[in-house]
């Protein structure tokens, strides 16, 4: 059976880090996988999570199973951070939330949820969109189909486009957006064009699957909810896919959520007793670690206050590093207007580097970038900014 069975290919982003962690260049950069970097280049832990776990580890009593959907405690605190405590739909209970390993649990499991409750849909996805959307709702037996999203001529977003494609798909169809800092261009719609699209939702029937991962690294944790403000203000029924990985920095714990949204606490109930048959066939229920990180640092309040101070000091960083980045670019001759690397949102910057560029770049200068152009902007650091910026200048001359 295995004999014959080919090799697969590697993973497009997480494959980088590998092939990144095998080569022996010193001067080797990764601006490949989402992960934030400080300006030494490391991930820290932050400290409001190493505060949060040291509590916990000495309070902890038991390793007992979680509730298939997690902790209740936890699905409070995940939709207080996705609507805002006073939120209708927190009072009218028609959202129920459950803890998931990672965003991308919670795209599998409402995925393997949808093909049940519509299962002839199909989920419709940005052009372009992350490099796991379409293998993740494949997996479930969801057939995709492309929105357009990104102009590379305008290098921002292709509204009229998109809008004219949102308008023909039909009810019962699934539109994945990405509620902040698309992934991979960077570039978000502004509050107005999120109520536009709300209102294209809720008049042709259609479900908005929101992939919120990167809340907080827009323009800050309450501006990044416009889009699912929009969305809850018209549509009764929706689905947030949530992740702790990038905010929390909890990447390794694997801790996200999935948020089912509908018209009422009944049928929320209703239809979450069938996520919860999903979650249960394919993992049972959750790692309890980082839900309890998420759950105490949220609870308490100086730790939230440490927390919101640290993810204002990484989206800051982030985009100071992008300012930097520009005036590098110009600083050593690199030809052409960067300055939408300064207006793009979130970790990601979509170069507009072509592939042949990203080819040489990791073959001949060991350094990193997810195909299509896509750049990690913390993975730029003061000490490879120069050997950045001189072998973006090479790769753009020689090809
Ligand atoms: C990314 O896009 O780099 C991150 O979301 C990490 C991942 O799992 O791909």
């Amino acid at each position: 059976m295995f004999d014959s069975i080919l090799p697969a290919p590697p993973d497009s982003i997480l494959g980088l880090t590998d092939s990144w962690k095998r080569d022996p260049n010193p001067l080797k950069v990764n601006l490949g996988v989402g992960v934030y970097k400080d300006d030494s280049g490391n991930t820290p832990i932050l400290a409001a999570v190493k505060a949060a776990e040291a509590a916990l580890l000495l309070a902890a009593t038991t390793k007992s199973y979680m509730p298939i959907s997690g902790a209740p405690e936890y699905g409070c605190c995940v939709q207080d951070l996705i609507f805002g405590g006073a939120h209708e739909i927190i009072s009218s209970a028609r959202a129920r939330t459950a803890h998931t390993p990672g965003g991308t649990a919670a795209l599998r499991v409402g995925a393997d949820f949808l093909k049940k409750a519509s299962p002839n849909a199909t989920v419709w996805v940005s052009a372009p969109t992350w490099a796991n959307h379409k293998g993740v709702f494949g997996a479930a037996g969801i057939p995709t189909a492309d929105y357009p999203y990104y102009d590379a001529a305008t290098r921002g977003l292709d509204f009229t486009r998109m809008q004219e494609t949102l308008e023909q798909i039909p009810a019962g169809d699934i539109v994945l957006l990405h509620a902040c800092c698309h992934n991979p261009s960077g570039v978000d719609l502004d509050a107005g064009q999120w109520q536009s699209v709300a209102a294209i939702a809720a008049r042709r029937g259609w479900l908005p699957f929101l992939d919120f991962a990167y809340q907080g690294y827009g323009d800050g944790l309450e501006q990044d909810r416009n889009g699912v403000l929009a969305l809850a203000a018209v549509c009764p029924e929706f689905i947030v896919a949530s992740s702790f990985s990038k905010n929390f920095g909890l990447y390794q714990d694997r801790v996200g959520a999935l948020t089912l949204v509908a018209g009422s606490a009944a049928a929320a109930n209703s239809a979450f007793s069938n996520v919860e048959i999903a979650i249960r066939v394919n993992y049972s229920n959750p790692p309890a670690h980082g839900g309890l990180i998420v759950t105490r640092v949220l609870t308490d309040s100086a730790l939230r206050g440490q927390w919101l101070a640290e993810l204002t000091a990484m989206r800051e960083h982030i985009a100071a590093t992008r300012v930097q980045f520009v005036a590098a670019l110009a600083s050593h001759g690199v030809p052409g207007d960067f300055s939408f690397i300064a207006r793009q949102k979130g970790m990601f910057s979509f170069s507009g580097l072509s592939d042949a560029q990203v080819k040489f770049l990791r073959e001949a200068r060991s350094i990193y970038i997810v195909g299509g152009g896509r750049i990690n902007v913390a993975g730029i650091t003061s000490r490879n900014l120069e050997y950045l910026c001189t072998s973006i200048r090479e790769a753009l001359a020689s090809h």
